[in-house]
């Protein structure tokens, strides 16, 4: 059943090129031609979610931001409940790859009552919350044993990125700018085999983080949320308590905690946070944390001053989330996989939270 692999994880990691390709050819010309997202009787976005489905939410509120220009908020599901009505009426959009979530159920029950449109994202056909909301979309990610989100958030991350170019299709996206980041989601398969590709190097780059009791994951902008779902499944997994940072809040707090005790995985594109990624990694190896950069593949700057570096292939800026979350599973996978820690099953946790 495991195809082979180790782990269920490691064979869900690996079965991601085939999952945003079914995620893209079931979900990208029904979403360009729904009615139901070419209303612009709503003027704001909610997104509503637990966990990994958080993070996509919050790479989600980048992406329908930065391509179509309507105001994002992201609510954690268990938090909704003593949220105050307000005169916004949203389309919510519920995330939860299980579809049983209790919270994120509770949340589609309140924005019904208020009498805002819902749309879930989901995988499970015929789960709870599809009979809870107005529309769904199915990230088509197939079954997902691993306790771990891997393919299920991938997909996720697409569903959030054709919602951002149908919402901006008809607002603020030239039809060329349609065409080339569509080009850039058709080509994703292609470019996350790259990164698979390099399991066997973030194996040996892991080194780094096996003995650590406590490691930071950095990024900014779209790659602050990718660096907070990297700090959660290497918690999840390995059992290292990891904090998920914007770098810009470094200098608020966690500098303190630095050493050389402490390893930082650091992403670093080339897009509009690139110059302020540098600054920030060079602040981090001042106070001598083990430094593993995953950037652009050929960027020599990142590799001056990181101690291990993975690359990526070059791709648009706001779509590099899907790279960079292979890299940092593949992190998480490997660093837990060195500690001998039970990968599929990790302690005190359940693939699907049915109580709030
Ligand atoms: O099924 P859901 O997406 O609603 O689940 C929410 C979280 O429980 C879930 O994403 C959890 O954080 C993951 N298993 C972490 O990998």
């Amino acid at each position: 059943q495991k195809g082979g692999f180790e782990h269920y994880m490691l064979k869900e990691i690996f079965e991601q090129p085939l999952a945003i390709h079914n995620s893209l050819l079931g979900n990208f010309d029904k979403i360009m031609s729904s009615d139901f997202l070419s209303s612009q009787d709503f003027s704001s976005v909610k997104l509503i979610a637990c966990g990994t489905s958080y993070n996509a939410s919050l790479v989600g509120k980048y992406a329908i931001e930065y391509l179509a220009g309507i105001p994002v908020t992201v609510e954690l599901a268990s938090e909704c409940r003593y949220s105050s009505e307000t005169r916004e009426d949203p389309l919510v959009i519920l995330v939860t790859q299980s579809g049983e979530t209790a919270d994120t159920l509770a949340a589609a029950r309140l924005a019904k009552k208020r009498g805002h449109r819902t749309l879930a994202v989901t995988n499970v056909v015929g789960s709870t919350i599809t009979r809870e909301v107005d529309n769904v979309l199915y990230t088509q990610a197939g079954p997902e044993i691993g306790v771990a989100a891997t393919k299920t958030y991938v997909t996720q991350l697409m569903a959030m990125y054709m919602l951002a170019l149908k919402l901006g299709k008809s607002r603020t996206l030239r039809r060329d700018e349609i065409h080339r980041y569509t080009h850039g989601l058709k080509s994703m398969p292609r470019t996350v085999s790259n990164v698979l590709a390099k399991s066997d190097e973030i194996s040996e780059a892991v080194g780094m983080l096996t003995n650590a009791q406590s490691a930071f994951f950095l990024g900014r902008h779209i790659n602050y949320p990718t660096m907070l779902e990297g700090a959660l499944k290497l918690k999840e997994i390995s059992y290292i308590h990891a904090e998920g940072y914007a770098a810009g809040e470094l200098k608020h707090g966690p500098l303190a905690l630095l050493d050389s005790n402490t390893p930082t995985v650091a992403a670093c594109v080339w897009d509009m946070s690139y110059e302020k990624m540098l600054s920030a990694i060079s602040e981090v190896a001042a106070r001598d944390s083990p430094v593993l950069g995953i950037g652009i593949e050929g960027d020599r700057d990142l590799e001056a001053i990181v101690d291990r570096i993975i690359s990526i292939p070059e791709v648009e800026g706001i779509l590099s989330p899907i790279p960079l979350t292979v890299a940092v599973q593949l992190i998480a996978y490997h660093t837990a996989r060195k500690r001998g820690c039970p990968i599929d099953r990790p302690k005190n946790l359940a693939k699907s939270v049915t109580v709030d």
